[in-house]
C-alpha cells in the first residue's frame, strides 16, 4: 500500500480523489443552500394552490377534514395571506406551536441563504419555523406558511448524500482515466529509460546500449536525448580508459626489459672511459650519464606502475650546467641538421627543481623544436633563456622553427591528442607540463608562428623553511 502512494501513479490517483472532493465541497454548499429554497419556495406554492382553492369556495362550506388534508398535502402547519390592507389566516391545524424563527425568501442575500441552509443542517431538534414569500403569481399577495424544520433537514441530508455518491463516482472515474494516461504518458516511458540506463550500466562499453530516443513526449525527449550523450561520453572516455591501461600495462612491461638492456649497455659503456681514443673517451661519460637517466626513468616507472609521476626530489641546482647537460645529449643524438643550440643562461642563475625532472622537461621542449626546424630542411637556432625573479624562476625555450601545426595548438599538453608529428606519440609536452606542474609550476606556450615558438617554464622557490 504504501509503495503504491509513493508510486507516481499511486499520487496521482489519491490527488484526483482529493481535488476531485475537494471540486466537490465548493458545489455541494450553495447546491445545498438552492435546495433548501427551492424545498421551501415549493411549500409556499402548495400552499398558495390551497389557499386559492379556499378562497374560490363560499365560506364555511369547506369540512374540517379537507382542510386538513390541504395542510397536509402542503406539508405545512398553517397559511397565511397578506396583503397591503390586512392579514388573513387560511389555514391552520388545531394547535399551532409558537414559531421560533422566520426566513424571509424575498430579496434574501445569497450568504444569508447559505448560512441559514448550514445552520440548518446542523441544528438538532424540531423547530417551527415561518417562511414568507411571494406567490407564483404575484399580484400584490405574499404568502406566509409554517411548518416543522426536520422533514426539511432529512430532505436536505438526503440531497447531500446523493452529491457524495455522485462525487465519489466521478471522482473515481476521473482518477482511473487518469491513471491510465499517466501510465501511457509518464510510467511507460520512464520505465523504458529506466531499463535501456539498467542495461547499459551492466555494459557501458558496449556502444549498442546507448539509448536511442524515440520519446514522443517533449520532455521526456530531452531526457534521453541528454542521457544519449552522457552515455556516448562516458563509453568513448570508458573505451580511453582501456586503451590507457592497455597502454599503462605495455608501459610497464617495455620498461623492464628496456631496464635490463641499458643496464647491459652501461656497463659496456664504462669500457670506453678507458678507450685509448680522445673523442670517445671524451663523450663516454655523457654516454653513461644518458644510460643513468634512462635506467633510473625505467627504475621509477616499473615502482610506481601508474600514469602519475613520482614526487619530485627538489634540490637547488645551477640551471646553465642543467641546459647545457640537456644540449649535450641533444647534439649527440642529431649532427648535421644545421640546427644551432645555444645557452645563454647565466652561470649565476640557480633553480629549485628535481635535477631528473628538469632535464626531462628541457629535453622534451629542444627536442620538438628540433624536429620541427629540422623537418622544414632550414637550418636554424634554439635557444634557452632564464630570468631569475624573487620567488620563482622562468626558463623560455625559443626556436626559428615554423611554429605549432593547428592540431597540436588545439590540443597542447593533452596526451596522445596533440601529436602531428610521424613517428611521434603525441606525449611529450604532456609529461612536460604534468612535471612542471607537480613542482607546483608550469609550462606554458607564449607564442608560436610561421617564424618561431616560444615556450616559457616557470618553477617556484622553495621557502627557506622546505628547502
Ligand atoms: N617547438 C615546436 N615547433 C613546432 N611544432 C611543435 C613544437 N613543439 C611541439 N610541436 C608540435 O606539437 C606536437 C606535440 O608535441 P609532443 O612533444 O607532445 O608530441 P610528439 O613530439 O609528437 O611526440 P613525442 O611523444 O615523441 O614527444 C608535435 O607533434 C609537433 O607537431
Ligand atoms: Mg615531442
Amino acid at each position: 500500500m504504501n509503495r503504491f502512494v509513493n508510486s507516481l501513479t499511486g499520487r496521482f490517483l489519491v490527488l484526483t480523489v482529493i481535488f476531485v472532493m475537494l471540486a466537490e465541497v465548493m458545489i455541494f454548499v450553495p447546491s445545498v443552500a438552492r435546495f433548501r429554497v427551492e424545498y421551501l419556495q415549493e411549500r409556499l406554492e402548495l400552499s398558495q394552490i390551497a389557499s386559492l382553492t379556499l378562497l374560490a369556495t363560499p365560506d364555511d362550506m369547506v369540512s374540517p377534514t379537507l382542510k386538513r388534508e390541504l395542510l397536509v398535502n402542503a406539508e405545512v402547519l398553517s397559511i397565511t395571506l397578506r396583503r397591503p390592507d390586512m392579514r388573513q389566516l387560511i389555514l391552520s391545524q388545531a394547535e399551532t406551536p409558537p414559531v421560533e424563527e422566520t426566513f424571509d425568501l424575498r430579496e434574501a442575500p445569497v450568504v444569508e441563504l447559505i448560512l441559514d441552509a448550514m445552520n440548518a443542517l446542523v441544528r438538532t431538534g424540531d423547530r417551527p419555523i415561518r417562511v414568507i414569500g411571494m406567490p407564483v403569481k404575484g399580484g400584490g399577495v405574499m404568502i406566509e406558511a409554517t411548518l416543522f424544520e426536520a422533514p426539511l433537514r432529512q430532505a436536505m441530508i438526503s440531497y447531500g448524500l446523493n452529491i457524495l455518491r455522485l462525487s465519489i463516482v466521478i471522482s473515481l472515474i476521473t482518477a482511473f482515466l487518469l491513471f491510465l494516461a499517466v501510465r501511457r504518458f509518464i510510467v511507460k516511458p520512464m520505465k523504458r529509460v529506466v531499463d535501456h540506463m539498467t542495461d547499459y550500466a551492466a555494459d557501458p562499453e558496449n556502444a549498442q546500449r546507448i539509448i536511442k530516443p524515440t520519446s514522443r513526449v517533449s520532455e521526456l525527449m530531452s531526457a534521453e536525448v541528454a542521457l544519449a550523450d552522457l552515455q556516448s561520453q562516458l563509453t568513448q572516455s570508458l573505451k580511453q580508459k582501456e586503451r590507457l591501461a592497455t597502454l599503462g600495462g605495455a608501459v610497464s612491461r617495455v620498461s623492464h626489459d628496456l631496464r635490463n638492456m641499458l643496464t647491459t649497455a652501461q656497463l659496456l659503456a664504462d669500457r670506453f672511459e678507458r678507450s685509448e681514443d680522445p673523442t670517445v673517451k671524451r663523450t663516454a661519460p655523457k654516454l653513461i650519464g644518458s644510460l643513468d637517466r634512462a635506467i633510473n626513468l625505467c627504475e621509477r616507472t616499473l615502482t610506481f606502475g601508474k600514469a602519475e609521476e613520482p614526487a619530485p626530489q627538489i634540490r637547488q641546482h645551477q640551471l646553465a650546467r642543467v641546459v647545457e647537460d640537456v644540449m649535450d645529449s641533444d647534439r649527440l643524438r642529431s649532427t648535421d641538421d644545421g640546427v644551432r643550440l645555444v645557452c645563454e643562461v647565466d652561470p649565476s642563475v640557480t633553480v629549485d627543481a628535481d635535477g631528473e625532472q628538469l632535464f626531462r622537461i628541457l629535453s622534451n621542449l629542444t627536442r620538438n623544436a628540433r624536429q620541427a626546424i629540422a623537418a622544414t630542411g632550414e637550418p636554424g637556432q634554439i635557444t634557452v633563456r632564464a630570468a631569475a625573479l624573487q620567488d620563482s624562476c622562468q626558463i623560455e625555450v625559443v626556436d626559428t622553427g615554423p611554429g605549432l601545426p593547428p592540431k597540436a595548438r588545439e590540443n597542447i599538453f593533452q596526451p596522445f591528442k596533440g601529436g602531428v608529428r610521424h613517428g611521434g606519440t603525441g606525449l611529450g609536452l604532456a609529461i612536460a607540463a604534468e612535471l612542471a606542474r607537480g613542482h607546483g609550476g608550469a609550462l606554458e606556450l607564449v607564442e608560436t608562428s610561421a617564424t618561431g615558438t616560444r615556450f616559457r617554464i616557470t618553477l617556484p622557490r622553495q621557502t627557506s623553511q622546505a628547502a
